[in-house]
C-alpha cells in the first residue's frame, strides 16, 4: 500500500439479541445506526470492536443470563479491549447495578435510548468511564429512528407504539418499557412510503400493545383520533405495500373498526396474535387481565365472523399463583374451543417487582412442567392440523429469500407459515400462487401453481 493511501479501518459490531420482536427490530436498527460510523455487523464475537447484548427481562433468570454472558466476555475484553454495551429491558431494570457487578461493561442503556448509541460510544471512549442511559424519552427515539431507514428485504417491521399501561401482575413490561406511547400517523406513513420505495412489500406494525395505537388524524385532515384499523386501511393505500400485519394485540383493545378492517381490507393479512394467558376467570382476574375467558372467546367469534379464514395465535402461561387443577383444565378447555393455528406457552416465572412474585399459592415447578407438557401437546396437535388443512390449497406466497437447497425459495403464506417451493430467483419479492403439497414440522412444501397447471 502506498504511503499516501488512507484507509478507513472497518470496525465490527456483534449484537446478541434475546426476547421479543421489538428487541429483534431494535437490534436491527442499532446496527443500521452504526453503519455510518464504519461498523459492519459480525457473527463472530472474537472479531468485534463493540459487543451489544440486547436483553430481555420477561421470563426466567434474565439478569443471570446476562451476567454469565458478561463473565464469558471479560477475558476477551482484557485481551482485545473492545467496548461492551448492555441494552434492552434488563439494562433498564438493573441500571447502574450492571456496571457495579460487571466493571467490564462500558455502556448501559434502556430501550428508549438506542438512538443515542453513537454518542454513547464516543462518550465511553473519551471519558474511559461507564455511560448510563435509562431515561424514558420515547418521542425522541421515534423521531431519531425514523430517519434514513434502509430496508434490506421485502418485509419490514415498523414500530408504531411502545410501552404498556395494562400491568398484568406477572409482567415486567410496564416497568421496563414504560407507559403506552404512539407514533404519529404522518411519521409512520412517511416511513412506510420510504420502505415501499426501497422495495418492501409487506410491513408488520409493532408495539407491545399495538392495538392501543392512537394518533391525531393526519395533518391537513379533520376528524377524531385514529385507531389501528384506520391506520391499516390508510397504509394499504401506499403504492407497493401489498401486505400488512401487526403484533402484539390485547383483547381489551380489539375495537369494532379494527375487526371490520379484517373483513374489508384484503391487504390486512388473516393472522392475529391475540394472547389470552389463561382460561380460568379467577386466574385472569388475579393476572389483572381486564377480560374474562368468555369475553375473549366472544371477541374471537366476532373476528372470525368478519374474516372466516383468520388464523388465531396466542400466548399462554401455566402455573400462575393459585392455578389449581380445575383452573388449568379451564385453560385446556379454552384452547380446545379456540383451536389455535399457533400459540406460545410458558411456565409462569416470578419476576421481581411484579405483584405476582409475592402472591400466595405459588405453583410447584414439577406441576408447572407437567401442565406445560400437556398444554404444548394439545397446541402442537392444533398447529399440525392447521398446517395439514392447507395441503391441496393454493396460497399466495411472498417469496423472501433462497432456501438451503438449490433452486429453492422461501416465503410466507397469508397465515405466516413458512413455505418452500422450487422457483426462479426472479420471483423473490413477488407474491406468487403456490400449491401446498405437504407439511413439515414448522413449514409447508409447495410448488408454483403455474408449473402445476
Ligand atoms: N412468566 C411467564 N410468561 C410470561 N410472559 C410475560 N411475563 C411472563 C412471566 N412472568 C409471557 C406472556 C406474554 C409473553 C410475551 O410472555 O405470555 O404474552
Ligand atoms: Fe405485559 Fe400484560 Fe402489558 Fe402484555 S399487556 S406487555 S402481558 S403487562
Amino acid at each position: 500500500m502506498s504511503e499516501n493511501t488512507t484507509t478507513t479501518a472497518v470496525k465490527r459490531v456483534f449484537v446478541k439479541t434475546w426476547g421479543c420482536q421489538m428487541n429483534v427490530y431494535d437490534s436491527e436498527r442499532m446496527t443500521g445506526l452504526l453503519k455510518p460510523l464504519g461498523y459492519a455487523p459480525t457473527d463472530v464475537v472474537d472479531d468485534a470492536d463493540l459487543v451489544i447484548l440486547n436483553t430481555c427481562h420477561i421470563r426466567e433468570k434474565a439478569a443471570e443470563k446476562v451476567y454469565s454472558e458478561l463473565g464469558r466476555l471479560k477475558p476477551l475484553k482484557e485481551e482485545r479491549g473492545m467496548q461492551i454495551a448492555v441494552a434492552g429491558c434488563v439494562a433498564q431494570a438493573e441500571g447502574a447495578e450492571i456496571t457495579a457487578r460487571a466493571p467490564q461493561v462500558d455502556i448501559v442503556f434502556g430501550p428508549q435510548s438506542y438512538h443515542k448509541l453513537p454518542e454513547m460510544i464516543a462518550r465511553a471512549a473519551r471519558d474511559k468511564g461507564e455511560v448510563l442511559e435509562t431515561h424514558f424519552d420515547v418521542e425522541e427515539k421515534f423521531d431519531a429512528l425514523a430517519a434514513h431507514r434502509e430496508a434490506d428485504g421485502y418485509t419490514a417491521f415498523v414500530t408504531v407504539q411502545e410501552g404498556c399501561d395494562k400491568f398484568c401482575t406477572f409482567c415486567v413490561v410496564p416497568y421496563t418499557r414504560g407507559a403506552e406511547v404512539s407514533r404519529h400517523v404522518d411519521m409512520i406513513t412517511a416511513e412506510v412510503r420510504q420502505l415501499a420505495a426501497q422495495g418492501v412489500r409487506e410491513i408488520t406494525l409493532l408495539g407491545q400493545n399495538v392495538n392501543a395505537w392512537q394518533s391525531p388524524a393526519p395533518a391537513g385532515t379533520s376528524g377524531d383520533a385514529w385507531g389501528l384499523g384506520q391506520l391499516c386501511r390508510h397504509l394499504a393505500r401506499v403504492d407497493g405495500i401489498d401486505r400488512i400485519r401487526f403484533t402484539t394485540s390485547h383483547p381489551r383493545d380489539m375495537d369494532d373498526e379494527l375487526i371490520a378492517a379484517f373483513g374489508e381490507e384484503e391487504k390486512l393479512m388473516p393472522y392475529l396474535h391475540l394472547p389470552v394467558q389463561a382460561g380460568s376467570d379467577r386466574i385472569l382476574k388475579a393476572m389483572n387481565r381486564g377480560h374474562t375467558a368468555e369475553s375473549y372467546i366472544r371477541t374471537i367469534e366476532i373476528i372470525r365472523a368478519a374474516r372466516p379464514d383468520i388464523a388465531i395465535s396466542g400466548d399462554m402461561i401455566v402455573g400462575f399463583p393459585g392455578e389449581d387443577d380445575a383452573a388449568f383444565e379451564d385453560t385446556m378447555a379454552l384452547v380446545r374451543e379456540i383451536n389455535y393455528a399457533s400459540c406460545f406457552s410458558f411456565k409462569y416465572s416470578r419476576r421481581p417487582g411484579t405483584p405476582g412474585a409475592t402472591m400466595a399459592k405459588q405453583v410447584a415447578e414439577d406441576v408447572k412442567n407437567e401442565r406445560l407438557q400437556r398444554l404444548q401437546a394439545l397446541l402442537e396437535d392444533q398447529k399440525q392440523a392447521f398446517n395439514a388443512a392447507q395441503v391441496g390449497r393454493t396460497l399466495p406466497v411472498l417469496f423472501e429469500k433462497h432456501g438451503r437447497q438449490a433452486g429453492q425459495l422461501i416465503g410466507r403464506s397469508p397465515y405466516l407459515q413458512s413455505v418452500f417451493a422450487v422457483g426462479d430467483p426472479a420471483l423473490l419479492g413477488q407474491i406468487v400462487d403456490v400449491r401446498i403439497d405437504g407439511t413439515m414440522t414448522n413449514s409447508l412444501a409447495g410448488s408454483l401453481a403455474r408449473d402445476a397447471a
